[in-house]
């Protein structure tokens, strides 16, 4: 049984976060108009724990740790909120600090690791430019010991050898994995993985998968996992928010989520999931598309794909409200969609 609670404020934050996300909000100035890509989103992220963050393309995923990285051009991007590691505020602290913390403290994974390669330098010069870059003094022969140390981490073979090859000699999932070793170097306390295994075949993601689970193992990371795949989020995360339309529509424990949600675009999502009965079948998707962010929807930004669509949703957006221990969503009938 879930535990139902009064729909009143959303969850308190998490007190023993690393880093805190409150009420982040992103937008670009275009010539079509503002887009506003993030509208409101907070989060936290305990030491050791898989975040799952889980939306269609668009919905403000990569918007979202992009602005964590400092990855967002600004302008364009306007960037309010506060993004806290820490007692930091890496949207307000001198850029020495932020320093300090971007791709030292918190890393980053991109999906196309064969594009974020150098092709011109060798994998070994480039795993070992994180230390020649963040940690000044170590020298060249230092870096290449690191780098096979490191490539030996995280399963490629013979990398005394290959530590000399360019990245065009190796494969989409081994790209990865020098990725992955260049992103674990400097020991982060967050790995944020953005789509890590879409341009990967079902093999080689579970493989990456495996890897990344059992690197949060020995290291005790914490790991936000960005993906359109509920699957991955629901075999790879401890918890998951589900964002839209640049907004959080709910977030919670990941198998409890998972096994009721309480939020229609959460439901929606979940009925796309191929099951075993339905392998020969069309794919359930949900119907129509996610809003333009130049002219959302007044109300509830799913309201116009959303079944159980009420008039309140379309003239009222709903707060993100807490509707069991530790669970949020952001619907006027969340309490329904729970039960059932
Ligand atoms: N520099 C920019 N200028 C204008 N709009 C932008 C810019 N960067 C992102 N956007 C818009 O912000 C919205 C959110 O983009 P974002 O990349 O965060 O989506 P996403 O959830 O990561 O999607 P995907 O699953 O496709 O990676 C999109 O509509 C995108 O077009
Ligand atoms: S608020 Fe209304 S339109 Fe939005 S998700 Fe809930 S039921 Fe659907
Ligand atoms: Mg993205």
């Amino acid at each position: 049984m879930v535990d139902l609670m009064p729909a009143v404020d959303r969850s308190p934050p998490i007190d023993d976060a690393i880093l805190t996300v409150s009420d982040l909000r992103v937008s670009f100035q275009t010539p079509h108009g503002v887009v506003r890509a993030v509208s409101g989103v907070s989060l936290g992220v305990r030491k050791g724990e898989a975040l799952g963050i889980l939306g269609e393309s668009g919905s403000g995923k990569s918007v979202s740790v992009g602005a964590i990285m400092g990855l967002l051009d600004s302008p364009p991007a306007e960037i309010e909120g506060e993004i806290h590691y820490g007692d930091i505020d890496l949207l307000r602290a001198p850029a020495r600090t932020t320093r300090r913390i971007r791709g030292d403290r918190v890393s980053m994974v991109y999906q196309d690791a064969v594009t974020a390669l150098n092709p011109s330098l060798t994998v070994g010069y480039q795993i070992g430019e994180m230390f020649r870059v963040h940690r000044p003094g170590t020298s060249r022969r230092d870096a290449t010991r690191k780098a096979i140390e490191l490539m030996d981490r995280v399963h490629i073979p013979s990398a005394a050898q290959r530590v000399h090859n360019y990245p065009f000699e190796f494969s989409g999932g081994m790209s990865q994995r020098i990725m992955i070793a260049m992103a674990i170097a400097l020991e982060p306390d967050i790995l944020i993985a953005d789509e890590p295994t879409t341009a990967l075949d079902v093999t080689v993601q579970a493989q990456i998968m495996r890897l990344l689970a059992e690197l949060r193992d020995q290291t005790g990371m914490a790991l936000i996992l960005i993906t359109h795949d509920i699957g991955l989020i629901a075999e790879n995360s401890d918890r998951v928010m589900v964002m839209y339309a640049g907004r959080v529509m709910e977030s919670g424990p990941t198998a409890a989520v998972v096994a009721r949600p309480a939020h229609p675009y959460t439901e929606g999502l979940m009925e796309s999931v191929p099951r075993e009965e339905m392998k020969h079948q069309k794919l359930v998707t949900i119907e129509g598309s996610p809003p333009v962010l130049t002219a959302m929807p007044s109300g509830c930004a799913f309201h116009p794909r959303c079944r159980r669509r009420q008039p309140i949703c379309v003239d009222d957006e709903p707060a993100l409200r807490q509707v069991a221990a530790g669970r949020d969503s952001a619907c006027h009938f969340a309490m329904e969609v729970l039960d059932g």
